[in-house]
C-alpha cells in the first residue's frame, strides 16, 4: 500500500523541487496540498500551488490556509524567492481553482478519514498544523506523524540560530513539539549536508537541455541568492527533506528533546536541540543529524532530468 501524504507548503522555489519530487515516486500518494504564508503571501503561495498542480498535472486538492503566525506579526520577508515567490520565474496562469476548506479542516479530515495513516509533512511556517492541533483535540488519534523541513540543531539562515520556516511562527512550532504527534524535525543541520558543490553544481547542470527550462532559470535565482549569501554550491531545503520521507534509509537520526524560543530576543525561533545524554526531559522529536548526499543528488538529478 501507498504512503499517504499531506504536504503542507509555501511554494517557493525549493517547495517546487520538493513536489516535483513527490508526485513522481510510485511509493506515496499525495492526498492535498496545504498552503501558508512564508516565502510570499498566503496569496501569493496558493497561486503558486495552483499553478504547480496544473503546470506539472499533479490533480489534487489545494488548501489554502494561514496568512499570518499564531501570535506575533509576521517580521521576516524572504528575498529568498522572489516577490512572486517563483525566483521572478513567470509559470502559465493556473486554471485550476483552490478547493473550498480552510487548510487546518483539511488536515483533520483528511487524517480522520484515514485512521493513522496520513504522513503530514511541513515545508513552510507551521500555522496551518498548529491551528488544526489547537482546533481539533483527537487530531492526534489520526495523524501518523508529522516531518517538518525547519528548525536547526546548529545554525540559523533567518537569524543567527533560526530558520525561516520556524522563525516565522515559533508558537506553532512549540504547539507542534506538545502535540504527542511523533514529529520529526529535518532541519538546516541536516539539509545543509546535502549542499551540493561548485563541481556537483556543473555536472547536473551540464545539460540543463533535460531540464524545464523554467525549473533551471528558477534554480538559477536561488543558487545566485544562496551566492550572494556567501554560500558555495546549493542546497534545495525542502527536496532533501522530501528525500527523508521518500527514503528513509538516507538519513541518520536521534530521538531527542527539542524545544522552542518565544520570547522576541536575538535566540526568537531557535530550535533547542538537547543533546546531552544525562537528559531527563521529554524526548519529544527525532530530530535528522545527516542525509546521504551521493544517493540523494542523484535522486535529485534525476527528478530534475525526467518531468
Ligand atoms: C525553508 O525556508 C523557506 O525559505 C524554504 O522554502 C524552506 O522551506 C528553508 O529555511
Ligand atoms: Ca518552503
Amino acid at each position: 500500500m501507498k504512503r499517504e501524504i499531506l504536504i503542507d507548503c509555501d511554494p517557493g522555489i525549493d517547495d517546487t523541487i520538493a513536489l516535483m519530487m513527490a508526485f513522481k515516486d510510485p511509493s506515496i500518494e499525495v492526498i492535498a496540498l496545504t498552503t501558508v504564508f512564508g516565502n510570499a503571501s498566503v496569496e501569493i503561495t496558493t497561486h503558486n500551488a495552483l499553478i504547480l498542480n496544473d503546470y506539472f498535472k499533479f490533480n489534487v486538492p489545494v488548501y489554502k490556509g494561514a496568512a499570518i503566525p499564531l501570535f506575533h506579526p509576521r517580521k521576516y520577508q524572504s528575498i529568498v524567492h522572489g516577490p512572486n515567490g517563483m525566483g521572478n520565474v513567470d509559470f502559465p496562469a493556473p486554471t485550476s481553482k483552490v478547493s473550498p476548506k480552510y487548510a487546518w479542516d483539511a488536515i483533520y479530515d483528511e487524517a480522520k478519514k484515514r485512521g493513522k495513516t496520513l504522513t503530514v509533512l511541513t515545508l513552510g511556517p507551521l500555522t496551518n498544523v498548529a491551528i488544526a492541533i489547537l482546533r481539533y483535540e483527537d487530531l492526534k488519534e489520526y495523524v501518523k506523524e508529522i516531518i517538518i523541513m525547519g528548525g536547526s540543531a546548529t545554525k540559523g539562515n533567518a537569524k543567527p540560530f533560526g530558520e525561516s520556516n520556524v522563525v516565522n511562527d515559533p508558537y506553532a512550532m512549540q504547539v507542534i513539539l506538545n502535540s504527542q504527534i511523533p514529529v520529526t524535525m529535518v532541519g538546516l543541520n541536516a539539509t545543509e549536508t546535502t549542499r551540493m558543490t561548485e563541481e556537483e553544481h556543473k555536472q547536473i547542470f551540464a545539460d540543463a537541455s533535460k531540464i524545464d527550462p523554467l525549473i533551471v532559470k528558477m534554480l538559477t535565482h536561488y543558487k545566485g541568492v544562496q551566492g550572494m549569501y556567501g554560500d558555495n554550491g546549493m542546497v534545495i531545503h525542502d527536496a532533501a527533506t522530501m528525500a527523508v520521507v521518500l527514503h528513509p534509509e538516507w538519513a541518520t537520526s536521534r530521538l531527542l528533546h527539542v524545544d522552542v524560543e518565544t520570547i522576541q530576543n536575538s535566540m526568537y525561533g531557535r530550535t533547542i536541540v538537547d543533546i546531552r545524554k544525562h537528559s531527563k526531559l521529554i524526548k519529544n522529536c527525532t530530530v535528522v543529524e545527516t542525509i546521504e548526499r551521493a544517493p540523494y543528488l542523484k535522486h535529485l538529478e534525476k527528478t530534475l532530468k525526467e518531468n
